[in-house]
């Protein structure tokens, strides 16, 4: 099973992120659009694993405060034309992320050394006509109040992201 550590977005940004597609759309941008209910800030990628109590238990012993994080600015990375919602000012989630990924690796995983990059993926393989200007994204406030153990898997071929436990910070 492939599995992922993340903050959900909450339902305001959720709300203002369909409305920002929405708008991009009517100016032509078309892309692989993430679905408003996978939309979530990544903490540690775990990948295939046979089960996924043990790392709900290795995340447990995560202690964090719970906070707010602004996303608040665009950025585009990747080969894959890939438009993500990003922080000026990562610090509750990064600190939160290295908790995870500290937690992770004392129990034993192996995760992979890709640098932390707080981001929602908004779209991947985006496209938009010639001397489109995207207009700025809505600021969006994350509440970092729970983490959240993902299923990443394709019932009935569609990508879907299923919680599989959670823990309240604080
Ligand atoms: P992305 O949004 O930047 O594509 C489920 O696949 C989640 O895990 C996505 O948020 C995805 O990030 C992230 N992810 C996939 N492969 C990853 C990797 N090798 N390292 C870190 N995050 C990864």
């Amino acid at each position: 099973m492939r599995l992922f550590a993340a903050l959900p977005l909450g339902e305001e940004g959720v709300r203002d992120l369909k409305a920002y597609r929405r708008d991009l759309e009517k100016l032509g941008v078309r892309g692989n659009f993430t679905r408003p209910e996978n939309l979530h800030i990544t903490l540690a990628f775990l990948g295939e694993l046979p089960e996924w109590e043990s790392a709900a238990e290795a995340l447990d012993t995560v202690e964090a405060e719970p906070g707010l994080l602004l996303l608040d600015r665009l950025d585009t990375f990747g080969k894959g034309g890939i438009l993500g919602l990003c922080p000026t000012e990562d610090g509750p989630v990064r600190s939160l992320a290295e908790k995870a990924e500290r937690a992770l690796r004392s129990a034993g995983f192996a995760l992979e050394k890709r640098r932390f990059r707080a981001h929602v993926t908004l779209c991947r393989e985006l496209t938009a006509p010639a001397g489109t200007a995207l207009p700025p994204p809505p600021a969006v406030t994350v509440p970092v109040e729970e983490m959240v153990l993902f299923l990443s898997h394709r019932p009935k071929g569609r990508l879907t992201y299923t919680p599989l436990w959670r823990k309240k910070l604080g």
